[in-house]
């Protein structure tokens, strides 16, 4: 490792004064809590003994003493309390942070903590057929920061766009399509039409609840797997995904992975036969659930009573495929506040 020429020139003159190595002294050297009370601090308990002095009267002491050493990078010392604390002189510092960033360029700030474990980063995941909002650009921007942050501390980071492309909601999309879009609406706009037409199916709904039922029957037929329900969802998610990596090419922004939220659908009876093996499932009102009310966080609803899967669920099975997958050392989800609940 590279020695830090601050705290070297702190070491080196703290063992002319303390009979302590230097090499003991740096390595005692340590970031003060509070950035405003120093630099970096010098705790004085280890010398109490041999100087028969309170922590902070050598700390104190030595604040004193030390104001006229000739430094060439300190600008002040200070006793905080048993700490001895050292301003650095800011135009030193200054020259040395501008000649670390000019010397290693891109590599500045790196190291090899990593030791390239898997850091699965969870970012973007718009959901198909509605507008890309600025919650998912808030997303996308810290979680692409994120993902080179990580790869620049020498980890591998793997980068997921969980698309929200399942769910019951994309029933109503099909029933909404069928009644009332057109494949020209669908070209020219997508996802503006995509979402009025899904607008246009809530309103439609209050009054003719029997459009529920409808939607209701068409997802089954996705979950069935039949050939024209998934043919438009396909094309729903295609044409989603054109306008979503518009965006992403103007930010210069890639993922490793669209595994959405479609990919966990054949990974979802093995979780929830795990779940169940653990015994942490119950049945309440027709509904399979894990009762969270000890922790005060509700119920978790699994699978509804018609077996539908909810975002949870699908949530579950992913982070136990990306678990086995990718063995990581962390898994990060960048998402909104709202998804606080959920999280927990
Ligand atoms: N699609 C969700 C939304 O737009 C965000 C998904 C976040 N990731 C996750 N694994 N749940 O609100």
């Amino acid at each position: 490792m590279k020695r830090d020429v601050f705290k070297t020139e702190i070491s080196e003159m703290m063992s002319e004064h303390l009979d302590v190595s230097a090499d003991d002294i740096y390595n005692l050297l340590e970031q003060p809590r509070d950035r405003e009370l120093g630099d970096i601090a010098l705790p004085c308990f280890t010398f109490a003994k041999k100087m028969k002095k309170a922590p902070q009267q050598i700390a104190m002491d030595f604040a004193e003493s030390l104001t006229d050493a000739e430094w060439n990078l300190i600008d002040e010392t200070k006793a905080v309390g048993p700490f001895l604390n050292f301003h650095y002189k800011l135009s030193e510092l200054a020259r040395y942070v501008i000649s670390q960033v000019v010397g290693k360029q891109s590599e500045y700030g790196g190291s090899d903590e990593g030791g390239g474990h898997n850091v699965v980063i969870d970012f973007s995941s718009p959901n198909i057929a509605k507008p890309f909002g600025v919650g998912h650009l808030r997303s996308t921007v810290i979680g692409n920061a994120l993902y080179h942050v990580f790869e620049k501390l020498g980890y591998n980071s793997v980068g997921i766009n969980h698309l929200g492309d399942w769910g019951t909601q994309f029933g109503k999309m099909i029933v909404a399509f069928k009644r009332w879009g057109s494949d020209e609406m669908l070209r020219s706009d997508p996802v503006r039409s995509l979402f009025d037409l899904y607008t246009k199916f809530h309103r439609e709904a209050k009054e003719h609840p029997e459009l529920d039922d409808e939607a209701r029957a068409e997802f089954k037929r996705l979950e069935e797997g039949e050939e024209e329900a998934t043919r438009l969802w396909e094309r729903f998610k295609e044409y989603s995904l054109e306008e979503f990596n518009r965006i992403y090419d103007i930010l210069g922004i890639k993922f490793d992975y669209y595994t959405g939220e479609s990919f966990y659908n054949d990974k979802i009876d093995s979780t929830i036969k795990l779940l169940e093996e653990m015994n942490l499932t119950e049945v309440s009102q027709e509904a399979l659930i894990v009762d969270l009310e000890k922790y005060d966080l509700g119920a978790c609803l699994l699978k509804k009573g018609d077996n539908a899967t909810l975002y949870a669920t699908r949530d579950l099975a992913g982070i136990l495929y990306r678990h086995n997958e990718f063995n990581f050392a962390k898994c990060l989800y960048v998402v909104g506040a709202s998804q606080a609940l959920h999280f927990k």
